[in-house]
């Protein structure tokens, strides 16, 4: 039988939004915060169901390919991209703002061939927020086109980043320090932005609701899916150092365009992660 991407995507759009209504019915309730690698890294019972409801979905449909999913390679099992078609899972991106209740949770589903996306998926299921892109065909809000803001300047910007989860003395100096040289004058950025979601924070710069979005530490489910969203709405995607992206390092800098994107390399220092 012959798969196609058409029935690759709209199995995806399903999927997110049958798992978007699962977190939507938790998120007024109670939640069993347990912690990961530290008191910053939480998860709950809701990410780890919807993990399986979602791997369990597409194996059904496509018994031949691969997952890489945040909650099973906590579980133990290895976190491996290889060229064969592989879906990269999220449930829940955003868990710290599930467990308060800030209403920026996404759902974050990406089919990556040959290492590179192909469908990016992004479910904001609070706020109804559906993001989506198939390579080559651009992103989409709820079925409408997106496309950058086309600020070329940091003293003209809004720019996301994210505290992460590793509060370690000598990586939050560094944090702290890049969002100071971006929000401190000379050049002062017009703010800083953190949702909380690094696959909103991708989106947000997708449709222009910020102009750039970096961060070091991230996961390959984090940005997967954000990723496409923002290379079809005409944004750039680079590691922080200005290089080729490398998915599997934790590290992202996204961008309405080039210029922007050189000028944030420039004020930015690098945090050494380990790779996926
Ligand atoms: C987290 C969010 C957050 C980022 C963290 C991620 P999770 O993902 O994307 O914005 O700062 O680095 O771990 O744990 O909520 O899926």
């Amino acid at each position: 039988r012959l798969e196609s991407v058409d029935e690759f995507y709209e199995t995806a759009v399903a999927v997110a939004r049958e798992a978007g209504a699962t977190i939507r019915a938790a998120f007024d309730k109670n939640k069993s915060v347990m912690l990961k690698s530290a008191s910053t890294d939480l998860v709950t019972e809701t990410d780890q169901k919807v993990e399986a409801f979602i791997i369990n979905s597409f194996k059904d449909k496509f018994p031949s390919h691969k997952f890489i999913g945040e909650e099973s390679v906590a579980a133990g099992i290895q976190c491996e991209l290889t060229d064969d078609p592989t879906w990269i899972i999220d449930p829940l991106d955003g868990t710290t703002n599930f467990v308060h209740r800030f209403p920026f949770v996404a759902v974050s589903i990406a089919l990556v061939i040959d290492k590179a996306p192909v469908i990016g998926i992004v479910y904001n299921c609070i706020l109804d927020e559906m993001y989506t892109a198939v390579r080559g065909r651009g992103a989409f809000k709820n079925g409408v086109q997106i496309t950058t803001s086309q600020q070329t300047a940091v003293n003209t910007a809004l720019i996301g980043t994210e505290f992460g989860s590793n509060r370690k003395d000598e990586v939050l100096a560094t944090i702290l320090e890049n969002m100071r040289s971006l929000a401190g004058e000379p050049n002062a950025a017009h703010s800083i932005r953190c949702l909380g979601s690094a696959a909103l924070n991708l989106c947000a710069v997708a449709s222009g609701a910020m102009d750039a979005y970096f961060e070091f530490g991230i996961h390959v489910w984090d940005i997967a899916a954000g990723i496409l969203i923002l290379q079809e709405a005409n944004g750039v995607v680079r590691n922080p150092d200005g290089t080729e992206l490398d998915i599997m390092a934790r590290r992202i800098l996204g961008a309405c365009t080039p210029q922007l994107a050189d000028e944030i390399t420039s004020r930015i220092k690098n945090i050494v992660t380990p790779r996926d």
